[in-house]
């Protein structure tokens, strides 16, 4: 582990005023995300998306790394050059998902379990070789009645300080990711509690297998009421609940935090991180997101799969990223 490549590459992940792109959706995800507006699913059409997305004029002043799927890590763009390099030459850091996939979690019904451990080292060893600066490991946590178990906390978080022991090893910063789904009628309260376990379950695992914190970012969900919850939180109350959260929970000396979006609209993951950062100015880490749905969704929902969209769309996503960068530094 060399500390100091890995302070520098979580230095410019972090970097104002810019946030981190997920654009690594999975084949099966993607399909799902195209089969609502009709676009066909194919690895030429993930591409071209793609290409659009990394393409949008600008980019590189409101995003500071991008994640891919190991389809697009290795994918060439319509010029013949691989993504991972038209990324790197644009200033964006190239990073990658290595799990591979949240699992049934046996004997536990409606919870999951992250798999992609095994032969993890060699393919960290590849990606490194083939010019990837960071990772990311998402785990899933469900809140409903009984669940989550103590099992799915302390099993996920125990594979999410494993992968970040892999990836240090070999330089690469991870992202761990410990969301907490939003799905369901929980009040606020119950996601403070929720997250409050497992971020607490994930730093007790992290610190247990010597990970290096300022070479490592969080990527946490906000504490924030459930979607079919009838009274649901406002903007105020969720950036206050999340930042104390957070406060008591990380290590002063943690990388970053970026957080996903989760399935909240475009407005909302915006507006909650920007209260965050311009009530809270004196936080020990950067705040910033690394967002999918909230800065691609209006992009894609315009794109269509046309090329006779594509300037469009990308005038939103930018505008998108835009907001969301403004919002990373209070604004
Ligand atoms: P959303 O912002 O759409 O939640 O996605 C972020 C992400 O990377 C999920 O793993």
């Amino acid at each position: 582990m060399n500390k100091e490549v890995l302070i520098s590459t979580a230095e410019k992940m972090m970097s104002k005023p810019k946030g981190i792109l997920a654009m690594d959706e999975s084949s099966p995800t993607c399909a799902k995300r195209f089969a609502a507006l009709d676009i066909p699913d194919s690895e030429d059409n993930r591409r071209r998306y793609r290409e659009l997305i990394v393409t949008t004029p600008n980019l590189s002043n409101y995003i500071s790394g991008a994640i891919l799927f190991d389809e697009t890590f290795h994918q060439k763009m319509s010029s013949g050059e691989y993504f991972r390099e038209y990324l790197k030459e644009n200033d964006i850091l190239p990073g990658i998902k290595v799990d591979t996939g949240a699992k049934d979690f046996s004997n536990h019904i409606d919870e999951k379990i992250t798999e992609g451990l095994d032969g993890l080292r060699d393919r960290l060893i590849n990606y490194m070789s083939l010019g990837a600066k960071f990772c990311k490991w998402r785990a899933v946590i469900t809140i409903s009645s009984n669940i989550p178990s103590e099992a799915c906390i302390l099993s996920n978080c125990n594979s999410l300080a494993r992968y970040a022991s892999l990836c240090q090893e070999n330089n690469l910063v991870p992202i761990v990711e410990p969301e907490v789904l939003i799905n369901g009628s929980h009040s606020i309260e119950d996601c403070d509690s929720i997250t409050r376990k497992t971020l607490k379950c994930l730093f007790e695992q992290l610190d247990l297998m010597n990970i290096f914190l300022p070479g490592t970012i969080l990527k946490p969900s906000m504490v924030i009421s459930g979607d079919k919850n009838s009274s649901r939180a406002d903007f105020h109350k969720v950036a206050t609940m999340t930042i104390d959260c957070l406060k008591s929970v990380c290590p002063k000396d943690l990388g970053g935090i970026a957080f996903l979006s989760g399935g909240q609209s475009d407005e909302e993951a915006t507006q909650h991180l920007s209260l965050m950062n311009k009530e809270y100015t004196d936080l020990p880490w950067r705040v910033t997101f690394s967002y999918a749905r909230a800065i691609q969704q209006s992009a894609l929902n315009t794109w269509r799969g046309d090329d006779a969209n594509t300037s469009r769309a990308q005038d939103i996503l930018s505008n998108r990223a835009k907001l969301c960068s403004e919002a990373s530094i209070g604004n």
